[in-house]
Order: C-alpha cells, then structure tokens, then sequence
C-alpha cells in the first residue's frame, strides 16, 4: 500500500484559508488563544509560542504558567500564573483555541489534562507531545493538532527519530493512524502532514522553510501560530496547513543564518500580506 500523492501547499491554496478581518472585528472575535507551558528550565518556550500567537492575528493571548516563573512576556498577553495545574486551575480563562507543552518539561502532563478539561482545539507540543496525553484528546473527541519533531515522533511511536527522519510521509501516515482525527505536523525541512479524518488519509508537504529556522524556539513560535489560525476559526487541518506554510514564509523572507525565533515571529504580519 502506498501513500496517495501529497498536497503540495501552494500560495493560491494557501491564501484562499486566510481568515478574513471584517471592518468590525474586535479582539473578542478575531480568536483568543490559551498558551499552556513553562517550567524552571524553559522559560522562553511559552513567551515564544504567545508572540506566535499575537503575530498571526489573534485578538487576546492568555499565558497561564507555573506563578514562581519570571516570563519575559509580551506588554500585550494576559498573565494567568498557577499555584499548580489542578482540574480547575483554567477555570476562567476565555479562549477559542490552545496551545500547551511549550517549556512545560515534567509539568506538561498535568498542564495537558488542565487543558484538555477546557475541550478546545488543542495544538499539543514539545513536551505534551506523549502518547497518553494525544490518546486522552482522542478519545474525549477535542479537536488536536500535534507538532513532533522527528524525535517526539520516536517518542510518539515508540521508534528511532533517525527512522522517521528518513521516511517522514511514512511516520506521519503512523502518527495519523495511531491517532484518528489527529491533525500530525511532523516538522522537518520540509514539514509533511497527515490526518486520518474517516477511511481515507489526507497527507500534505509544505513547500515554505529553510535550514536558517533550525534554531531554538521557532518550534514554539509556530504552536502559537496554529492555536490562533484554529481560534479564528479554521479547522484544524487548515490551521495547521496555512500555520505551517506562513511560519516557514516568514522564514524564508527573514532567512538567514542567525535567524532568531522571536525574530521569525515579528515577521509573520509582512509575510500574511504578502499572500493577500
Ligand atoms: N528546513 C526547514 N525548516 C526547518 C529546518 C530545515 N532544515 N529545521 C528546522 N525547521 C523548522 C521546523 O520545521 C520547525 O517548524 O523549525 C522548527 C523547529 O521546531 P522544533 O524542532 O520544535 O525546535 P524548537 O522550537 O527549538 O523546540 C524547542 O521544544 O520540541 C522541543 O526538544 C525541543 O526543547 C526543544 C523545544
Ligand atoms: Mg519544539
């Protein structure tokens, strides 16, 4: 059996999934994200994930994170620190989409099912990014998008990240497999997704990106850049396929060697307009 040939993410495909900006938005309609994560180690991760999220459009981005961090957030995000991530500790929080495991290190299981509790469409990363923790979206039936790296696919499968790094449309097909409903973003250069919405199995390879974003936190940039695609309203699959394509746009326009994530982020607003 062999994979279906893959979508190409062209520009025109691309820009006709822009959320539109209707002359009376406001910031309670353009989509709020939730941003779940932090820990001692990993301050940076949630920040990186929320300046995702505010550069790809969303009207209010909330951090909720473990109180004794210090995070270096955004003038412009909502600051939601927890004495610990108990059912409960999200009550509250207004939000259309999530994204949670960015920097969340031993505390993204527990952060994950706080989370979970809420039932939004949920990007789950880095951390968050174990078997248990993807099976528990499945099986409550809340919307996921999941964004491995080639060795949290490993982790996810239970196999070698140098495996999946050599037969991505293979590991994603897998993931999608394994988890039914599940948007996969497997990242690389190139990104290859996958979802198995009923019998069939979607398999997309985005085309935008280059080695320049091979840099720490760009991962969490684009987290936050799919929650608000999905907080604006676009599916999941859609979110995560215009999420994939601009966050590798705005590299390719900002990209060179030394390419900072925060960096990366800020550009995401020219890199929009220039698929407009
Ligand atoms: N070509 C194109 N895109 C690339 C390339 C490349 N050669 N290399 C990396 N990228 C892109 C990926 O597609 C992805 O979008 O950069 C991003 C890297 O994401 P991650 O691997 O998650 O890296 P990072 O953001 O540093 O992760 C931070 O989270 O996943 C954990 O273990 C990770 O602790 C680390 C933290
Ligand atoms: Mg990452």
């Amino acid at each position: 059996e062999r994979p279906d040939l893959p979508e190409l993410l062209t520009p025109r495909a691309m820009a006709a999934l822009l959320p539109g900006r209707p002359g009376d938005a406001h910031k309670g309609s353009v989509g709020r994200v939730l941003v779940a994560g932090g820990h001692a180690a990993y301050t940076g991760a949630p920040v990186l994930a929320a300046l995702g999220a505010h550069r790809a459009g969303a009207g209010l981005v909330t951090v909720a994170y473990p109180a004794e961090l210090r995070l270096n957030l955004p003038l412009e995000s909502v600051r939601h620190p927890l004495e610990s991530w108990s059912a409960g500790a999200l009550a509250g929080v207004r939000a259309e989409a999530a994204a949670v495991g960015m920097g969340a290190g031993p505390l993204a299981h527990a952060a994950a099912e706080a989370v979970l509790a809420l039932r939004l469409p949920t990007v789950l990363d880095a951390d968050a990014l174990r078997p248990e923790l993807v099976q528990a979206y499945v099986r409550e039936g809340v919307p996921a998008v999941i964004t491995p790296h080639p060795g949290e696919a490993a982790r996810l499968l239970g196999g070698e990240a140098g495996a999946v790094a050599a037969e991505p449309l293979e590991a994603a097909r897998a993931l999608a497999e394994r988890f039914p409903k599940v948007v996969v973003v497997l990242k690389g250069g190139p990104t290859v997704l996958a979802w198995k919405a009923g019998e069939g199995l979607e398999f997309a390879v985005n085309t935008t990106g280059n080695p320049a974003m091979a840099s720490g936190g760009t991962g969490d940039v684009l987290a936050g850049v799919v929650a608000a695609l999905m907080a604006a309203g676009l599916p999941p699959w859609d979110a995560a396929r215009l999420g994939v394509y601009l966050h590798g746009l705005s590299g390719d326009r900002r990209g060179r060697v030394g390419l900072l994530a925060h960096e990366l982020a800020d550009a995401l607003p020219e890199a929009r307009a220039a698929l407009e």
